[in-house]
């Protein structure tokens, strides 16, 4: 008799019923008074609302699209300024407001990971 409870599998059709946005992307604006490194000290505030207005003029903002939002530090500050979007769990590192541009018209909007823009997969904190 086996005894061991089973969950059973979800087909990825439920899932993306269960999925109220297309995309999430979550940037970090963790600050830090300690002197270590964080995203706040790249301008990332900055960042985020320029992706946030940039996703709501293209028409993407909303159910079933996309949604930004802020985070707290993600633990990989090396590679920060950071932001990561799911349900892909690709991760970011940004310069300026044209690398957000082009995260939203590539990634947000169609769907192709800016590769140029990859957080390389060795840092972490
Ligand atoms: S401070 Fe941004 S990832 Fe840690």
């Amino acid at each position: 008799m086996n005894l061991i409870k089973t969950t059973p599998a979800v087909s990825s059709e439920r899932l993306s019923d269960a999925s109220y946005y297309q995309r999430h992307i979550f940037f970090c604006l963790n600050q830090r008074d300690n002197g270590e490194s964080c995203c706040a000290q790249f301008d990332a505030s900055t960042a985020f609302e320029r992706c946030k207005s940039q996703v709501k003029a293209a028409g993407l903002a909303g159910p079933g699209q996309v949604r930004v939002n802020k985070a707290g530090c993600l633990d990989r500050c090396a590679g920060g300024p950071v932001a990561v979007v799911y349900p892909e769990a690709v991760w970011y590192s940004y310069v300026d407001s044209a690398d957000v541009d082009e995260i939203v018209e590539s990634h947000l909007k169609n769907g192709q990971v800016v590769h140029r823009l990859l957080t390389p997969a060795h840092l972490g904190r």
